[in-house]
């Protein structure tokens, strides 16, 4: 089956093979070409290339006229299987009560836990799927799923089965994560050690045994998991080839960075507190910075440094950190507008972040985030727009016409 799409106004991301990352001031500028076709053969992209040479048969041609197609969104940091919702602390905050109060009172992910605890396998996996429907409608074609609302062997277990069963049902990539080690559970507040050690001796492997997770993630801040506790366990992951994906620096200059650098982690996420320490770490490393600009939206925190960064020379990543805490909402074309308007990402720069170096995060940059002959025709088409800047400017608007996944165009019926 080959379908054309011809007309295209604009078509982003174009790379004839396959690039690792876009980094630094190469961030500034978004390879496309203007009034172009694109040929995707069964799953696959198959060519591309300007109205001149388009070719003269496919099975299906669709005009995009007026239309981006560009790269679906590879979001590379969520926590969508969760269980509830938690518009309580929602509450409590407009109130006046801070991330880590509301932590320390039991709330938080700790309340999160004790909901997923309660809820069944199969009534967790309807919830989750609800929200996989509505990301790959908003153009996410790659995704990245952590567990971190179980904190015990069993529950860990659960989310992560879970996982693997949005993974198989759904036909977007799925990238797992163990995170086993997202806080302290109430009962070992007063013996974080002996936690430690059930994550290392016990969760690690379980979790490595059934094959549950591609990656393994820490919350490594102020406090959560010290940089010590943080390597403690990431070398127990290295053992199960389990590289780290690790949420570091949010709260406090933690030494997360460093530790997630030592430990070759694939990215290191949220990056709220990054010095020239830190950007120095990163900058001799292949971790992918990665910022979830929708976390410091909705705690109404300070943004992470991404114009610093960018400038130092260093690769970036924008995700939507899908959680019920500090982020209820995959929505990625809004992370894209809070980059631009709030962390002065231009459009180029915010475009490439949520594709291509989202990928690199996931470990798919060979098979997704581009438009590439022989990637998965992971594709997003957009509705009359004027430009591709128009995207990131026009906040909470629906311009997105359809996601196709796999060559397929993905229809949800949102209940
Ligand atoms: O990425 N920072 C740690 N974990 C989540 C929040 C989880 C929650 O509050 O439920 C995050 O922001
Ligand atoms: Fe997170």
């Amino acid at each position: 089956m080959k379908t054309l799409f011809k007309n295209i106004q604009s078509l982003l991301l174009v790379e004839e093979e396959p690039t690792r990352w876009v980094a630094g001031p190469d961030m500034r500028t978004l390879p496309h070409l203007n009034d172009a076709w694109l040929l995707v053969e069964g799953d696959k992209i198959d060519s591309f290339g300007g109205m001149d040479t388009a070719p003269n048969a496919a099975d299906e041609v669709i005009d995009c006229t007026g239309k981006v197609v560009m790269p679906a969104w590879c979001d590379s940091h969520t926590h969508l299987v969760y269980a509830g919702s938690r518009e309580g602390e929602f509450v409590d905050k407009i109130n006046g009560l801070s991330y880590e109060e509301i932590a320390k009172r039991g709330g938080g992910i700790l309340n999160s836990a004790q909901r997923l605890r309660d809820t069944p396998e199969d009534e967790l996996y309807e919830q989750s799927a609800r929200r996989m429907g509505e990301i790959i409608t908003m153009g996410t074609g790659a995704v990245e799923i952590k567990s971190g609302y179980g904190l015990t062997t069993e529950s860990e277990l659960k989310m992560l089965r879970v996982a693997r069963r949005l993974q198989k049902e759904f036909p977007l990539a799925v990238k797992t994560t163990f995170l086993g080690a997202h806080a302290f559970p109430a009962e070992y507040r007063e013996n974080r050690e002996a936690y430690v050690d059930l994550v290392v001796n016990e969760m690690v492997p379980a979790v490595a045994e059934e094959k549950l997770a591609d990656y393994i993630d820490v919350f490594c801040d102020r406090g959560f998991f010290t940089p010590q506790q943080t390597e403690c366990i990431l070398a127990a992951g290295a053992e199960y080839g389990l590289a780290p994906k690790i949420h570091a620096n949010e709260l406090d200059f933690s030494g997360g960075i460093q530790a997630g650098v030592k430990y070759a982690a694939r990215s290191v996420d949220h990056l709220e507190c990054t010095g020239d320490a830190e950007i120095d770490a990163l900058l001799s490393s292949e971790t992918m910075s990665t910022l979830l600009p929708s976390t410091a939206f909705f705690l109404g925190m300070e943004y992470p440094p991404a114009r610093k960064m960018i400038d130092a020379g260093l690769p970036v990543a924008l995700a939507s950190d899908y959680n019920p805490g500090s982020s209820p909402s995959g929505r990625m074309p809004f992370i894209l507008s809070l980059a631009c308007i709030k962390m002065k990402m231009l459009p180029e720069e915010a475009i490439q972040a949520a594709t291509l170096n989202g990928a690199y995060a996931m470990g798919l940059e060979a098979t997704h985030g581009s438009i590439c002959p022989g990637k998965q025709a992971n594709l997003i088409v957009t509705k009359n727009v004027n430009s591709y800047s128009f995207l990131p400017y026009a906040f909470g608007a629906n311009w997105i016409e359809s996601t196709y996944v796999n060559g397929a165009r993905f229809y949800h019926d949102l209940d």
